[in-house]
């Protein structure tokens, strides 16, 4: 028999080795999972007795991280803004980032949201649950992804308030919206090539247009107008370096009151905008 506090210690050492900054969290996290016990109360767990069966399965896990297979794959959900979503190599592991534009687009009301590229459908579910009268519906490209964000929809009790559908941005999208919200791939290609191991785990058509990071912009700005309700709102998640391009996007449609929000490192990352009334 082994307790778990000297497993975590010898999985932290493994997990180091690797590169793994967050080891100690991610061991007592891959601990709890083992043991079945709220990662929050781990500590109340640390001279636990490990059956084969649990020792087992840590183990696995701890060398699948030392892999560098994201801590969302191996335990199959993700923390996003208070509630748990399933996640798999289908969709893309909500960030921590995204929050901002959650945070952005719940600052002002609204019926009847649009989000683009939805991937586990993280940031619909969260604004349909947070807005128990609105309703939505979430696009994207992958239609192995509409099945998670289908999962997750139904999980946070807010299907019966959204469709999902197989879309190339705007191509079958039908009627206005008061809020349109995307999250698209913005990584250039350049950059794919300096990433962390993490990401070749992820599906590359959510990280990547392969080429200036600014293409899905240049379709959801000229075409958000279209779609959008007189005085409806426009809000994008952006990497840091390209505010001030996809803004101008955003003018160039014609979209008033134009702005860049900053996240909590005090870095770009959302660019919102009105339809003029
Ligand atoms: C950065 S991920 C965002 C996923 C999710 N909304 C989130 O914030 O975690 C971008 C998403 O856009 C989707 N996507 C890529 N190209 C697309 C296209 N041409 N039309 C619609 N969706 C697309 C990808 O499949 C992926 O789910």
């Amino acid at each position: 028999m082994t307790q778990a506090s000297a497993e975590i210690a010898d999985a932290v050492a493994v997990m180091a080795a690797a590169q793994i900054t967050s080891a100690p969290k991610d061991a007592r996290n891959l601990m709890a999972q083992a043991l079945s016990v709220e990662p929050s109360r781990m500590t109340l767990h640390l001279r636990d007795e490990l059956t084969a069966e649990q020792l087992d399965q840590f183990w696995t896990n701890v060398r699948r991280r030392a892999e560098r297979e994201p801590m969302s794959h191996i335990l199959g959900s993700r923390l996003f803004y208070g509630r748990n979503f399933k996640i798999t190599p289908d969709v893309l592991d909500p960030r921590g980032d995204t929050e901002t534009l959650i945070e952005a687009a719940l600052s002002e009301p609204f019926e009847e949201v649009l989000d683009l590229g939805t991937g586990s459908g993280c940031i619909l579910v969260t604004l349909l649950a947070e807005r128990s009268e609105a309703v939505g519906a979430g696009t994207d490209v992958s239609e192995a992804a509409l099945v998670i964000a289908n999962v997750n929809a139904k999980e946070h009790a807010v299907l019966d308030r959204c469709s999902f559908e197989v879309s190339n941005w705007f191509s079958v999208v039908r009627g206005s919206y008061d809020l349109i919200v995307s999250n698209p791939p913005y990584v250039t290609a350049e950059e794919m090539l300096t990433l962390e191991p993490e990401l070749t785990y992820e599906p590359r058509m959510a990280l990547t247009d392969e080429a200036d990071g600014l293409t899905a912009y240049r379709r959801i700005c000229a075409q958000a107008p279209g779609f959008l309700k007189p005085n409806g709102r426009i809000l994008v998640e952006i990497g840091p370096t390209q505010g001030a391009q996809v803004a101008q996007m955003m003018a160039d449609a014609g979209l008033a009151q134009v702005q860049v929000l900053p996240d909590l490192d005090s870095r770009d990352r959302v660019v919102s905008a009105h339809k003029p009334a």
